[in-house]
């Protein structure tokens, strides 16, 4: 195989990839069900490797059936968009391959992950804070959880934690599964994961959260950890972190906040009060693969106490690792990876290139198109707003003008949608009713982007309905 034109032939790929991205003809997946994916692409390793022109085809392949998560019409998650500078950032990262855990064998990404927790604390107004990338919001949860017990039983750490003590960790209904899983991963078990009432817009009720730590305390348990969800994975809504905090302070509670969705909205000046109070808080998860379109994955764990994380792993004996040489602090001490991914770099080369106003700019654009987004469906009369929107999901639902199943009309136009190659978009159940979440994610989406979202999807509905009357007749 020549590499070179292995090299210069996927450069090509890249470029006519990135430009179909912007291409609103081009399918943004061409369906495949999982049998119809084998048919095309051969996915066994054989004895022998492949030739030059097999290997250049599977790279088109490849390309060819994932979905375009970088097309404009990619509604579908939390995250979307492509990202050129932070693209460029992580090419260079896999071609400079190395681990975070040690100055010696990354100089430069230690300095760079060190000055994007300085950064990133800044904003949260952890003055003396501390951080460290991790892999994904599920992950800054869990070892944010892991903190909280570890404050509040130190020698844990060593002997484990004895389940007559009964934690008990406080969440909103509506907050994300990881917190149970953490709570599986650090013996405490799901069921002791309280899931506290929150409000039509999704917010958690704050005297709620009062009157379940009570209790809690009255059954003889121990209340050790708050979380406040800063965008709700459905509803995008914000915890009120400022009543949060007076009440974990009362209490003595770790509290976290979880802004693995919406952290972002921090980076700016219009909307930032939405996570007022936020430096009262002791750990915050901030996930730039989402808000901030940077591939993924790119997460960071953020906490206000200097040295908190350190003090989480049980004294590393590692000596054959960190030599402690470079006058520098080794992030790998502070994680629970060993070999671990750099993913600050491809945030750092993003930040550079659009600079502190421009992510700004890009942050509230996000909330201007979903607000476009969200009149759409208030004026228009066969669209339904399922809730009140607080930030970058519009929750909503199709009514046909003949009477159906509301539930049953919605999911068969989402799905017709998926497989018309046009748009994708997800739902989700506000209580039974099945609700359409449309996300704005995508820093570069614009109004007319909106637009095809909503003439696609009202050509699919008329065109479901049409179907249903005349099966009907
Ligand atoms: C509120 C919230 N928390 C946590 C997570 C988990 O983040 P990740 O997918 O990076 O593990 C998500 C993911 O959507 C989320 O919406």
């Amino acid at each position: 195989m020549n590499e070179l034109n292995i090299l210069s032939e996927s450069f090509e790929k890249i470029k006519s990839y990135l430009e179909s991205n912007n291409d609103k003809t081009q399918p943004i997946v061409k369906f495949k069900n999982p049998s119809e994916l084998k048919e095309v692409i051969d996915f066994e390793i054989g004895k022998k490797g492949v030739s030059e022109n097999e290997f250049l085809e599977l790279i088109d392949k490849y390309l060819e059936y994932s979905v375009k998560t970088g097309n404009k019409q990619f509604f579908n998650q939390l995250y979307s968009g492509f990202n050129f500078p932070a693209f460029i950032g992580e090419i260079f990262t896999v071609l400079a391959n190395t681990s975070m855990y040690t100055y010696e064998v990354a100089p430069v990404a230690t300095s760079i992950e060190t000055e994007m927790i300085r950064l990133m604390n800044r904003y949260s107004g952890y003055e003396d804070g501390d951080g460290i990338f991790v892999s994904g919001g599920s992950n800054a949860n869990l070892v944010a959880m892991f903190s909280a017990r570890n404050k509040i039983l130190p020698e844990s750490r060593f002997d484990g934690y004895d389940r007559n003590l009964k934690l008990k960790a406080f969440v909103n209904e509506q907050a994300h599964y990881s917190f149970e899983t953490a709570a599986n991963i650090l013996g405490i078990g799901a069921k002791n994961v309280i899931k506290v009432k929150s409000d039509k817009k999704g917010m958690m009720i704050p005297s709620e959260l009062e009157k379940e730590i009570k209790a809690s305390i009255e059954r003889n348990e121990k209340p050790f950890f708050v979380a406040a969800t800063c965008a709700t994975t459905l509803l995008g809504a914000y915890d009120p972190i400022d009543e949060m905090a007076e009440i974990c302070q009362k209490y003595d509670i770790w509290l976290h906040a979880d802004g693995s969705f919406g952290g972002s909205l921090i980076l700016s000046d219009q909307h930032r009060h939405l996570m007022r109070g936020i430096e009262k808080t002791d750990s915050f998860a901030w996930n730039p693969h989402k808000l901030m379109n940077i591939p993924l994955i790119c997460s960071a764990l953020l906490v206000k106490k200097r040295g908190t994380l350190q003090h989480n792993i049980t004294d590393i004996n590692a000596d054959y690792i960190f030599h402690d040489i470079d006058q520098i602090e080794d992030l790998g001490k502070k994680s629970i990876q060993c070999g671990r991914r750099v993913d600050a770099v491809k945030l750092w080369f993003a930040w550079k290139y659009f600079g502190l106003e421009g992510y700004q700019k890009r942050t509230d654009n996000l909330i201007a198109v979903a607000t476009y987004a969200e009149e759409i469906v208030k004026n228009h009369k066969n669209l339904e707003l399922l809730a009140d929107r607080q930030s970058f999901a519009v929750c909503f639902r199709y009514i046909p003008e003949n009477k159906t199943d509301l539930n049953k009309f919605n999911l068969a136009l989402r799905e017709a949608m998926r497989k018309n190659e046009k748009s994708i978009v997800n739902y989700g159940y506000i209580g039974k009713t099945l609700a359409i979440r449309l996300i704005t994610a995508n820093g570069e989406l614009q109004k007319s982007d909106i637009d095809l979202f909503f003439d696609n999807l009202l050509k699919t509905a008329t065109a479901l309905e049409n179907k249903s009357s005349s099966v009907l007749c």
